[in-house]
C-alpha cells in the first residue's frame, strides 16, 4: 500500500502539534522532516531541537530527509533526537556506503537520494544496501515547486535497477506532488510519497490528505489489475 507522508516544511511552524495531530486523525503514519543546512541547499529549514518537540507529541513513523553537506557529522544526534528513518543525498558524501553503516548502526532505516540532474544508474552498488531510495521530482531547498516531469522515468528506471540487482529497496517521491499527478506517481512504482504544500498550503489539510490518499489508493487498484 503506497503511504502518503506529509512533509512539515509546508506546515504552520506554530501549531505544528495541531497539524500533525490532523494528518494523523485521518490515517497518516508516516511524517517527512526536511532539514536544510543553507549549503547543500540554498535555504535553511529546522532542526535537531524541533524534530525533538515534533517526537514528544507523535508515535508516527518520522523520516528525516537530510539537505545538508557532510551527512556523516550528524546522523547519531538525529535519531537520538527521534529520527525512525533517515536519507542522505549521493551528491553530499563521497562516501555513501559508510554513511549507511552508520545509520544501520544507529538502529534507523536508510535512505539514498538523488536530485533531479543525477541520474539512477549511481544507485546501483548502493541500492541492496538501503531500506529506500528518494527521487527528489523538484530542486530541494523549497516547497510548492512544480513537478520535473521526467521523474516518472527515473521512477520507471528505479523500478528495472530494482528488478535487476534483487534489491528490496522502497521507492520514494519527494516534490511536487498533488491530486493531479499523484496516480501517476503510484502508477511508475512509488511506494512513499511526499507531500508537503498540497496538504499544508490547502485550507482543511486533513481534506486535502484524504482525497490523495483516495487517489493513490485507486492508482494502486488499477496496478494490481494490469498485473
Ligand atoms: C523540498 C523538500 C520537500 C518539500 C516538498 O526540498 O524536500 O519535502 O516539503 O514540498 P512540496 O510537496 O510542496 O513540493
Ligand atoms: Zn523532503
Amino acid at each position: 500500500m503506497a503511504q502518503i507522508l506529509p512533509s512539515l516544511l509546508s506546515a504552520d511552524f506554530a501549531n505544528l502539534q495541531r497539524q500533525v495531530e490532523e494528518v494523523a486523525a485521518v490515517g497518516a503514519q508516516m511524517l517527512h522532516f526536511d532539514v536544510m543546512d543553507g549549503r547543500f541547499v540554498p535555504n535553511i529549514s529546522v532542526g535537531v531541537p524541533v524534530l525533538k518537540s515534533i517526537r514528544r507529541i507523535t508515535r508516527m513513523i518520522i523520516d528525516v530527509h537530510l539537505m545538508i553537506v557532510e551527512p556523516e557529522k550528524y546522523i547519531e544526534t538525529f535519531v537520538e533526537a527521534g529520527a525512525d528513518w533517515v536519507s542522505f543525498h549521493h551528491e553530499a558524501t563521497a562516501h555513501a556506503n559508510r554513511v549507511v553503516q552508520q545509520i544501520h548502526q544507529a538502529q534507523a532505516r536508510a535512505g539514498i537520494v538523488i536530485n533531479p540532474a543525477t541520474p539512477v544508474s549511481v544507485l546501483e552498488q548502493i541500492l541492496p544496501a538501503v531500506d529506500y531510495a528518494l527521487i527528489m521530482s523538484v530542486n530541494p531547498g523549497f516547497g510548492g515547486q512544480t513537478f520535473i516531469a521526467d521523474s516518472l522515468d527515473k521512477l520507471q528506471k528505479l523500478k528495472q535497477l530494482k528488478l535487476a540487482t534483487g534489491a528490496r529497496a522502497l521507492t520514494e517521491i519527494d516534490g511536487g506532488i498533488g491530486p493531479e499527478n499523484i496516480e501517476l506517481v503510484v502508477k511508475y512504482g512509488a511506494d512513499l510519497i511526499v507531500v508537503g504544500s498540497s496538504i499544508f498550503s490547502q485550507k482543511h489539510p486533513a481534506q486535502a490528505l484524504q482525497k490523495l490518499q483516495a487517489l493513490a489508493a485507486g492508482a494502486e487498484q488499477l496496478n494490481k489489475a494490469e498485473r
